[in-house]
């Protein structure tokens, strides 16, 4: 594990944006995981900055979301299209046809998820996935007790998350308690992982998953498997992790 310790949000976000950039100018079709939550917006800011002042070319990049929520439509405000397309796609220059989230609508979702896992395998995988973390310590959706051997599905979310999601919405009510995500097992099958967190309230859980057993409890824990991981933190998580 690579352990990046930043002073503030905008160096973490300049951090990971470097990484990005420079996966990107290496390999121009990089095959680029990317994740929703408040933690990445400064990433993509980041990304839409390289293009701005710099040209960064995006066109044959490939795309992939980790998760959406189930039963809501792509252009509703609260989806993960929309939150893509508002933070990232609409400001660069993409390829349409390059950018693969699952379908929140799906009238078939065990086929849907399917076809999904097939995409990723037809771009001969996903090269870097950029994750944050749940308070509980899930990635993407995949929520305390998924299996490590999960592929890409349809979960029910747990109270906790949908708690912490509901800031978003205008009641409860509205809040969708299930969710598409990538599975575990296709997450670290990513050939590279940045996972980014960001501020005192992540800290309990950080230690967690990156010094605590590696356990389908705390599903971000898997990570410690993974041969290339780059975990970018602020400095208020960084003692924790480090003084075990
Ligand atoms: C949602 C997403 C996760 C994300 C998490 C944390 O649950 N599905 O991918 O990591 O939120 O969000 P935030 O970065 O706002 O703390």
């Amino acid at each position: 594990m690579k352990l990046i310790i930043t002073n503030s949000y905008d160096e973490l976000s300049q951090k990971a944006g470097q990484i990005v950039k420079q996966a990107i100018l290496k390999k121009a079709d990089l095959v680029l995981g990317l994740a929703t939550g408040s933690t990445p917006i400064g990433l993509y800011k980041e990304l839409v900055k390289a293009r701005n002042k710099e040209g960064l070319d995006f066109s044959k990049v490939i795309f992939f979301n980790l998760d959406e929520y189930f039963g809501i439509a792509s252009e509703n405000k609260n989806s993960y299209h929309y939150f893509m397309q508002k933070h990232l796609f609409s400001k660069i220059n993409i390829n349409q046809k390059s950018i693969f989230i699952l379908n929140g609508q799906t009238k078939n979702e065990a086929k849907h998820c399917q076809w999904y896992e097939g995409k990723i395998k037809e771009k001969k995988g996903i090269d870097l996935q950029i994750l944050g973390i749940g308070a509980n310590g899930h990635i993407g959706f995949n929520e305390p007790r998924s299996s490590f051997n999960s592929r890409t599905r349809l979960v029910n979310l747990n109270k906790q998350t949908i708690k912490d999601n509901s800031r978003f919405f205008s009641s409860m009510d509205d809040v969708p308690k299930k969710a598409l995500t990538m599975g575990l097992a296709t997450i670290m099958e990513a050939k590279t992982i940045i996972l980014l967190a960001f501020g005192k309230h992540k800290a309990k859980i950080i230690k967690k998953a990156l010094t605590g057993p590696i356990t389908e409890k705390v599903p971000a824990s898997v990570l410690q498997n993974h041969s290339d991981l780059i975990v970018i933190l602020d400095k208020k998580l960084s003692p924790i992790v480090i003084h075990r």
